[in-house]
Protein backbone atom coordinates (compact mmCIF):
# COMPACT_ATOMS: atom_id res chain seq x y z
CA UNK A 1 0.00 0.00 0.00
CA UNK A 2 0.88 3.06 -0.54
CA UNK A 3 -0.64 6.92 -0.69
CA UNK A 4 -1.22 7.03 -4.80
CA UNK A 5 -3.06 3.38 -4.32
CA UNK A 6 -5.08 4.84 -1.37
CA UNK A 7 -5.78 7.82 -2.87
CA UNK A 8 -6.96 5.75 -6.31
CA UNK A 9 -9.58 4.08 -4.31
CA UNK A 10 -10.92 6.44 -2.59
CA UNK A 11 -11.63 8.77 -5.98
CA UNK A 12 -12.12 5.89 -8.44
CA UNK A 13 -14.00 2.88 -6.79
CA UNK A 14 -17.52 2.57 -6.94
CA UNK A 15 -19.42 2.70 -4.14
CA UNK A 16 -20.89 -1.08 -3.91
CA UNK A 17 -17.33 -2.36 -5.30
CA UNK A 18 -15.35 -0.92 -2.54
CA UNK A 19 -17.91 -1.76 0.26
CA UNK A 20 -17.86 -5.49 -1.34
CA UNK A 21 -14.04 -5.78 -1.41
CA UNK A 22 -13.62 -4.00 2.14
CA UNK A 23 -16.09 -6.81 3.66
CA UNK A 24 -14.15 -9.34 1.60
CA UNK A 25 -11.22 -8.21 3.63
CA UNK A 26 -12.47 -8.07 6.70
CA UNK A 27 -14.10 -11.69 6.65
CA UNK A 28 -10.60 -12.83 5.31
CA UNK A 29 -8.40 -10.99 8.09
CA UNK A 30 -10.82 -10.45 10.97
CA UNK A 31 -13.63 -13.44 10.68
CA UNK A 32 -17.00 -12.74 10.72
CA UNK A 33 -17.06 -11.99 14.61
CA UNK A 34 -18.42 -9.04 16.05
CA UNK A 35 -16.70 -7.46 19.04
CA UNK A 36 -18.40 -5.15 21.37
CA UNK A 37 -16.58 -2.39 23.31
CA UNK A 38 -18.23 -0.96 26.28
CA UNK A 39 -17.04 2.82 26.64
CA UNK A 40 -17.09 4.77 29.64
CA UNK A 41 -16.80 8.57 29.57
CA UNK A 42 -15.68 9.37 32.77
CA UNK A 43 -14.92 12.90 32.58
CA UNK A 44 -15.92 15.49 29.97
CA UNK A 45 -13.70 18.52 31.63
CA UNK A 46 -11.13 19.15 28.89
CA UNK A 47 -8.31 21.58 28.94
CA UNK A 48 -7.83 21.21 25.25
CA UNK A 49 -9.28 24.28 23.07
CA UNK A 50 -10.35 22.13 19.52
CA UNK A 51 -12.08 23.95 17.29
CA UNK A 52 -14.45 20.80 16.27
CA UNK A 53 -15.27 19.30 20.19
CA UNK A 54 -18.11 20.42 22.03
CA UNK A 55 -15.77 19.33 25.13
CA UNK A 56 -13.40 22.07 24.01
CA UNK A 57 -12.57 24.26 27.25
CA UNK A 58 -14.18 27.64 25.88
CA UNK A 59 -17.53 25.74 25.94
CA UNK A 60 -18.58 27.26 29.23
CA UNK A 61 -22.38 26.60 28.59
CA UNK A 62 -21.65 22.82 29.10
CA UNK A 63 -21.74 20.99 32.74
CA UNK A 64 -19.00 19.47 33.62
CA UNK A 65 -18.98 15.87 35.57
CA UNK A 66 -16.44 13.71 36.57
CA UNK A 67 -17.38 9.85 37.83
CA UNK A 68 -16.17 8.63 41.02
CA UNK A 69 -14.20 5.41 41.04
CA UNK A 70 -17.42 3.41 41.90
CA UNK A 71 -19.79 4.93 39.78
CA UNK A 72 -16.75 3.49 36.79
CA UNK A 73 -16.46 -0.07 38.64
CA UNK A 74 -20.47 -0.54 38.57
CA UNK A 75 -20.64 0.42 35.28
CA UNK A 76 -17.95 -1.65 34.35
CA UNK A 77 -19.33 -4.55 36.20
CA UNK A 78 -22.33 -4.48 34.15
CA UNK A 79 -21.22 -4.55 31.07
CA UNK A 80 -18.61 -7.37 32.14
CA UNK A 81 -22.00 -9.52 33.08
CA UNK A 82 -23.23 -8.75 29.71
CA UNK A 83 -19.67 -10.27 28.39
CA UNK A 84 -18.51 -7.50 27.59
CA UNK A 85 -14.79 -8.00 27.90
CA UNK A 86 -13.45 -4.69 26.70
CA UNK A 87 -13.95 -1.52 28.69
CA UNK A 88 -12.91 1.57 26.90
CA UNK A 89 -12.08 4.50 29.62
CA UNK A 90 -12.49 7.87 27.58
CA UNK A 91 -12.01 11.66 28.85
CA UNK A 92 -11.10 15.18 27.76
CA UNK A 93 -7.81 15.75 28.83
CA UNK A 94 -8.94 16.27 32.22
CA UNK A 95 -6.29 18.36 34.35
CA UNK A 96 -8.14 17.86 37.50
CA UNK A 97 -7.65 13.82 37.36
CA UNK A 98 -4.30 12.70 38.64
CA UNK A 99 -2.54 10.07 36.93
CA UNK A 100 -3.05 7.74 40.34
CA UNK A 101 -6.64 7.97 39.81
CA UNK A 102 -6.84 6.67 36.63
CA UNK A 103 -4.67 4.03 37.46
CA UNK A 104 -6.73 3.13 40.29
CA UNK A 105 -9.69 2.73 37.67
CA UNK A 106 -7.54 0.48 35.62
CA UNK A 107 -6.35 -1.65 38.32
CA UNK A 108 -10.01 -1.78 40.09
CA UNK A 109 -11.93 -2.63 36.65
CA UNK A 110 -8.78 -5.68 35.88
CA UNK A 111 -10.00 -7.31 38.94
CA UNK A 112 -13.62 -7.75 38.07
CA UNK A 113 -12.40 -10.34 35.67
CA UNK A 114 -10.66 -10.89 32.46
CA UNK A 115 -10.90 -7.87 30.74
CA UNK A 116 -9.02 -5.88 28.59
CA UNK A 117 -8.83 -2.03 29.80
CA UNK A 118 -8.61 1.04 26.76
CA UNK A 119 -7.80 4.17 27.72
CA UNK A 120 -8.32 7.14 25.81
CA UNK A 121 -7.59 10.13 27.73
CA UNK A 122 -5.47 11.76 25.21
CA UNK A 123 -1.58 13.40 25.50
CA UNK A 124 0.31 12.39 28.54
CA UNK A 125 4.21 12.56 28.84
CA UNK A 126 6.25 8.80 28.99
CA UNK A 127 5.99 8.00 32.85
CA UNK A 128 2.79 8.63 32.68
CA UNK A 129 1.69 6.22 30.27
CA UNK A 130 3.92 3.86 31.72
CA UNK A 131 2.39 3.74 34.92
CA UNK A 132 -1.16 3.28 33.48
CA UNK A 133 0.48 0.54 31.44
CA UNK A 134 2.00 -0.81 34.80
CA UNK A 135 -1.69 -0.58 36.66
CA UNK A 136 -3.12 -2.85 34.08
CA UNK A 137 -3.94 -0.58 30.67
CA UNK A 138 -3.99 -3.12 27.79
CA UNK A 139 -4.39 -0.59 24.77
CA UNK A 140 -4.78 3.47 24.27
CA UNK A 141 -7.24 5.25 21.56
CA UNK A 142 -5.01 8.45 20.78
CA UNK A 143 -6.76 9.89 16.89
CA UNK A 144 -4.10 11.89 15.02
CA UNK A 145 -7.56 13.87 14.28
CA UNK A 146 -5.92 15.12 10.82
CA UNK A 147 -1.99 14.60 9.40
CA UNK A 148 -2.44 18.00 7.50
CA UNK A 149 -0.33 20.18 9.85
CA UNK A 150 -1.12 23.75 8.79
CA UNK A 151 -5.21 22.09 9.82
CA UNK A 152 -4.04 20.61 12.84
CA UNK A 153 -2.81 23.31 14.20
CA UNK A 154 -5.02 25.74 13.34
CA UNK A 155 -8.24 23.21 14.78
CA UNK A 156 -6.23 22.38 17.54
CA UNK A 157 -4.48 25.73 19.00
CA UNK A 158 -1.96 25.33 21.87
CA UNK A 159 -1.21 21.47 20.77
CA UNK A 160 1.57 20.41 19.00
CA UNK A 161 1.28 17.86 15.93
CA UNK A 162 4.81 16.59 16.81
CA UNK A 163 3.91 15.71 20.42
CA UNK A 164 1.23 13.65 19.45
CA UNK A 165 3.34 11.66 17.30
CA UNK A 166 5.42 11.44 20.49
CA UNK A 167 2.21 9.91 22.41
CA UNK A 168 1.62 6.90 20.12
CA UNK A 169 5.42 6.01 20.03
CA UNK A 170 5.44 5.95 23.79
CA UNK A 171 2.40 4.22 23.41
CA UNK A 172 4.20 1.46 21.34
CA UNK A 173 7.36 1.10 22.72
CA UNK A 174 5.47 0.83 25.78
CA UNK A 175 3.21 -2.71 24.62
CA UNK A 176 0.17 -0.82 24.47
CA UNK A 177 -2.21 -2.18 21.58
CA UNK A 178 -2.15 1.22 20.07
CA UNK A 179 -5.17 2.90 17.91
CA UNK A 180 -5.71 5.80 15.88
CA UNK A 181 -7.22 7.38 13.08
CA UNK A 182 -8.77 10.95 11.79
CA UNK A 183 -11.81 13.10 11.25
CA UNK A 184 -13.33 12.88 7.83
CA UNK A 185 -14.79 16.27 6.27
CA UNK A 186 -12.60 19.01 8.29
CA UNK A 187 -12.74 22.29 6.94
CA UNK A 188 -9.89 23.12 3.85
CA UNK A 189 -9.36 18.48 4.04
CA UNK A 190 -8.99 17.18 0.71
CA UNK A 191 -8.88 13.62 -0.05
CA UNK A 192 -5.10 13.68 -0.15
CA UNK A 193 -5.20 14.12 3.26
CA UNK A 194 -7.48 11.42 4.08
CA UNK A 195 -4.86 9.11 1.79
CA UNK A 196 -2.21 10.61 4.33
CA UNK A 197 -4.30 9.78 7.27
CA UNK A 198 -5.09 6.24 6.39
CA UNK A 199 -0.86 5.80 5.31
CA UNK A 200 -0.06 7.53 8.61
CA UNK A 201 -1.64 4.80 10.09
CA UNK A 202 -0.14 2.03 7.95
CA UNK A 203 2.99 3.51 8.95
CA UNK A 204 2.54 3.57 12.62
CA UNK A 205 1.80 -0.14 12.33
CA UNK A 206 -1.21 -0.14 14.78
CA UNK A 207 -3.97 -2.82 16.33
CA UNK A 208 -6.81 -0.24 16.04
CA UNK A 209 -7.64 2.70 13.54
CA UNK A 210 -11.10 4.96 14.02
CA UNK A 211 -12.86 6.97 11.10
CA UNK A 212 -15.16 9.45 12.03
CA UNK A 213 -16.94 12.28 10.11
CA UNK A 214 -16.67 15.46 11.34
CA UNK A 215 -20.22 16.58 13.04
CA UNK A 216 -20.28 20.52 13.23
CA UNK A 217 -21.17 21.46 17.05
CA UNK A 218 -22.79 24.82 16.83
CA UNK A 219 -20.90 25.90 20.36
CA UNK A 220 -18.16 25.63 18.24
CA UNK A 221 -15.99 28.09 15.89
CA UNK A 222 -16.80 25.00 13.33
CA UNK A 223 -20.25 25.18 13.85
CA UNK A 224 -21.69 26.56 11.01
CA UNK A 225 -19.26 24.39 8.41
CA UNK A 226 -21.00 21.67 6.44
CA UNK A 227 -19.01 18.06 8.08
CA UNK A 228 -18.40 15.34 6.75
CA UNK A 229 -21.25 12.99 4.64
CA UNK A 230 -21.74 9.67 5.94
CA UNK A 231 -21.16 7.82 2.72
CA UNK A 232 -17.66 9.97 2.40
CA UNK A 233 -17.28 8.47 6.42
CA UNK A 234 -18.36 4.57 5.05
CA UNK A 235 -16.13 5.03 2.25
CA UNK A 236 -13.14 6.08 4.11
CA UNK A 237 -13.40 3.52 6.61
CA UNK A 238 -13.64 0.69 3.71
CA UNK A 239 -10.88 1.97 2.09
CA UNK A 240 -9.04 1.99 5.74
CA UNK A 241 -9.74 -1.96 6.03
CA UNK A 242 -8.52 -2.68 2.20
CA UNK A 243 -5.42 -0.56 3.78
CA UNK A 244 -5.05 -2.29 7.20
CA UNK A 245 -6.25 -5.48 6.88
CA UNK A 246 -5.31 -6.85 10.24
CA UNK A 247 -6.41 -4.05 12.50
CA UNK A 248 -9.51 -3.94 14.66
CA UNK A 249 -12.06 -1.15 12.97
CA UNK A 250 -15.41 -0.25 14.90
CA UNK A 251 -18.21 1.44 13.36
CA UNK A 252 -17.22 4.93 15.09
CA UNK A 253 -19.64 6.39 17.31
CA UNK A 254 -19.70 9.59 14.84
CA UNK A 255 -20.73 7.41 12.20
CA UNK A 256 -23.26 5.74 13.90
CA UNK A 257 -24.72 9.22 15.07
CA UNK A 258 -24.86 10.36 11.37
CA UNK A 259 -26.95 7.47 10.26
CA UNK A 260 -28.56 5.64 13.41
CA UNK A 261 -30.98 3.63 11.47
CA UNK A 262 -28.33 2.08 9.32
CA UNK A 263 -25.87 0.49 12.04
CA UNK A 264 -25.22 -2.69 9.48
CA UNK A 265 -23.98 -0.82 6.37
CA UNK A 266 -20.35 -0.09 8.33
CA UNK A 267 -20.42 -3.97 9.53
CA UNK A 268 -20.60 -4.67 5.81
CA UNK A 269 -17.57 -2.53 4.77
CA UNK A 270 -14.79 -3.17 6.75
CA UNK A 271 -15.82 -2.44 10.39
CA UNK A 272 -15.39 -5.53 12.69
CA UNK A 273 -16.07 -3.58 16.32
CA UNK A 274 -19.14 -1.22 17.72
CA UNK A 275 -19.11 0.57 21.06
CA UNK A 276 -21.30 0.42 23.62
CA UNK A 277 -21.94 3.37 25.46
CA UNK A 278 -22.56 2.06 29.04
CA UNK A 279 -21.87 5.67 30.78
CA UNK A 280 -24.78 6.50 33.49
CA UNK A 281 -27.58 7.90 31.48
CA UNK A 282 -27.46 11.04 33.86
CA UNK A 283 -24.15 11.88 32.11
CA UNK A 284 -24.60 10.60 28.74
CA UNK A 285 -25.65 14.02 27.67
CA UNK A 286 -22.72 16.04 29.08
CA UNK A 287 -20.66 14.12 26.85
CA UNK A 288 -21.74 16.83 24.66
CA UNK A 289 -18.43 16.06 21.74
CA UNK A 290 -21.16 16.90 18.68
CA UNK A 291 -24.59 16.87 18.63
CA UNK A 292 -26.76 13.73 18.04
CA UNK A 293 -24.33 11.59 19.71
CA UNK A 294 -24.76 7.93 20.08
CA UNK A 295 -28.01 7.31 19.70
CA UNK A 296 -27.09 4.14 21.10
CA UNK A 297 -26.00 5.79 23.81
CA UNK A 298 -29.70 7.00 25.01
CA UNK A 299 -30.00 3.95 26.10
CA UNK A 300 -29.13 2.74 29.68
CA UNK A 301 -25.95 0.58 29.96
CA UNK A 302 -27.31 -2.68 29.41
CA UNK A 303 -29.59 -2.01 27.02
CA UNK A 304 -26.85 -0.23 24.45
CA UNK A 305 -25.18 -3.94 24.49
CA UNK A 306 -28.02 -5.82 23.87
CA UNK A 307 -29.40 -3.39 21.03
CA UNK A 308 -25.98 -4.32 19.65
CA UNK A 309 -26.30 -8.09 19.93
CA UNK A 310 -30.05 -8.04 18.66
CA UNK A 311 -28.16 -5.88 15.47
CA UNK A 312 -25.20 -8.32 15.67
CA UNK A 313 -27.07 -11.45 15.22
CA UNK A 314 -29.98 -10.18 12.56
CA UNK A 315 -27.11 -9.74 10.25
CA UNK A 316 -26.16 -13.50 10.90
CA UNK A 317 -22.35 -12.42 12.15
CA UNK A 318 -21.58 -14.03 15.43
CA UNK A 319 -20.52 -11.98 18.75
CA UNK A 320 -16.54 -12.19 19.03
CA UNK A 321 -16.41 -14.36 22.62
CA UNK A 322 -13.41 -13.31 24.78
CA UNK A 323 -11.52 -9.72 24.74
CA UNK A 324 -10.84 -9.28 21.15
CA UNK A 325 -7.16 -8.65 21.42
CA UNK A 326 -5.02 -7.40 18.97
CA UNK A 327 -4.87 -9.50 15.40
CA UNK A 328 -1.43 -9.17 14.87
CA UNK A 329 1.47 -8.58 16.69
CA UNK A 330 3.07 -6.70 13.65
CA UNK A 331 2.28 -6.53 10.58
CA UNK A 332 5.91 -7.88 9.00
CA UNK A 333 4.18 -10.85 10.53
CA UNK A 334 1.06 -10.45 8.40
CA UNK A 335 0.62 -11.63 4.53
CA UNK A 336 -2.40 -11.66 2.78
N1 LIG B 1 -17.29 15.30 15.20
C1 LIG B 1 -16.82 14.04 15.17
N2 LIG B 1 -15.89 13.57 16.01
C2 LIG B 1 -15.39 14.42 16.92
N3 LIG B 1 -14.45 14.27 17.87
C3 LIG B 1 -14.30 15.42 18.54
N4 LIG B 1 -15.14 16.35 18.04
C4 LIG B 1 -15.82 15.75 17.02
C5 LIG B 1 -16.82 16.19 16.11
N5 LIG B 1 -17.29 17.43 16.14
C6 LIG B 1 -13.70 13.03 18.05
C7 LIG B 1 -12.21 13.29 17.96
C8 LIG B 1 -11.67 12.73 19.25
C9 LIG B 1 -12.76 11.77 19.67
C10 LIG B 1 -12.80 11.45 21.12
O1 LIG B 1 -13.94 12.46 19.30
O2 LIG B 1 -11.67 12.57 16.87
O3 LIG B 1 -10.43 12.09 19.08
Amino acid sequence: MNEEKILNILRNTPDEELFAEADAVRSQTCGDEVYIRAIIEFSNYCRCACEYCGLNVKNDELSRYRMTLEQVIKASREAFDENVQTIVLQSGEDAGIKTDEICQMVESIKRIGDIAVTLSCGEYPYEDYRLMRNAGADRYLLKIETVNREIYHKLRPGCRFENRVRCLHDLSELGYQVGSGSLVGLPGQTLEDIADDIMFCVNLDLEMATFSPFIPHPKTPLGDEPGGSWLLGLRVLATARIALPAVHIPVSTALASVSPDDYMSPLNAGANVVMADVTPYEFVKYYDIYPGKAPIGFRKGRDSISRLKKIIESMGRPIGIGRGDALKKKSTDYFL
